[in-house]
């Protein structure tokens, strides 16, 4: 990620991932809204480096700004990966873990991505999907594909389709973002590293609360592909303190 060494990060703007598989080729018909959105989205330089990547969306380039600055992955980790598709947070882990085992000389990890959607194959990720994190048989499912059980790194782009009510869909994705953490007793290796993505909100201070309880490290971070105008921020917990079978430690 050259440019992304040199410091070049391009203004931000853009969609979604979903809209963007969304988007025809076609303007007849659009309103006013869309043409906009259409507009913004072929001039948004994170969409384009993406298709000079080779990513299956700009929000790649969200976790390769929070891997360069707190180092999450790294060869030889196992990452779940929640609200996984179309890929481009899979494509990220699988290189930055090396779960394809292209670097001979270093540990190979393993990518879980996990989402609603249906996932194209991606060489070194494993895809469970259709399926929903929070749904119990869904853990179990997850606990039996991760190696040993658990993992070290626990992503979750997700988010639920949104209302355009500012105050519910914050309600909302906390609650997904509450649930996964409910899981972590169950999934994560104690030391191990929490990265979700939340709307801000009323929510908000009381789920950092919890994760400084449970990590020893708990930041946000907006990264720049992250559209300035939007509420979206991610938690970054590091060091995780628990696990079940580590309980009594
Ligand atoms: C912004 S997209 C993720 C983009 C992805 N990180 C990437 O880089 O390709 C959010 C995803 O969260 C998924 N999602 C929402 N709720 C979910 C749930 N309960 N379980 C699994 N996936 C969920 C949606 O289906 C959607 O595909």
């Amino acid at each position: 990620m050259l440019w992304l060494l040199k410091g070049f990060w391009p203004g931000a703007m853009g969609m979604m991932c979903q809209r963007f598989h969304t988007a025809g080729s076609h303007s007849k018909g659009r309103t006013g809204a869309e043409h906009l959105w259409l507009t913004r989205h072929l001039k948004d330089p994170f969409v384009k480096a993406a298709k000079v990547e080779s990513y299956r969306c700009r929000s790649a380039f969200k976790l390769l700004e929070v891997d360069e600055r707190h180092r999450i992955l790294r060869p030889g980790l196992r990452v779940l990966d929640c609200g996984a598709a179309p890929g481009s947070w899979s494509q990220v882990a699988v290189q930055r873990v090396n779960a394809a085992g292209t670097d001979l000389g270093a540990p190979v990890g393993f990518v879980l991505g996990v989402d609603l959607l249906h996932i194209f194959p991606l060489e070194g990720a494993t895809f469970l999907c259709p399926a929903d994190v929070t749904d119990p048989r869904i853990l179990q499912r997850i606990r039996e594909l991760l190696p040993g059980g658990r993992a070290d790194v626990i992503l979750s782009d997700m988010a639920p389709s949104a209302t355009g009510i500012r105050s519910l869909d914050h309600d909302r994705l906390l609650g997904l973002c509450s649930s996964l953490l409910d899981l972590a007793p169950d999934v994560l290796h104690p030391g191990g590293t929490f990265l979700c993505k939340t709307w801000a909100g009323s929510q908000s201070l009381a789920f950092q609360k919890r994760l400084t309880e449970q990590f020893q490290s708990a930041r946000t971070v907006k990264p720049r592909a992250s559209r300035k105008e939007s509420s979206e921020v991610y938690l970054l917990a590091t060091q995780y303190r628990r696990g079940k079978e580590f309980a009594e430690d």
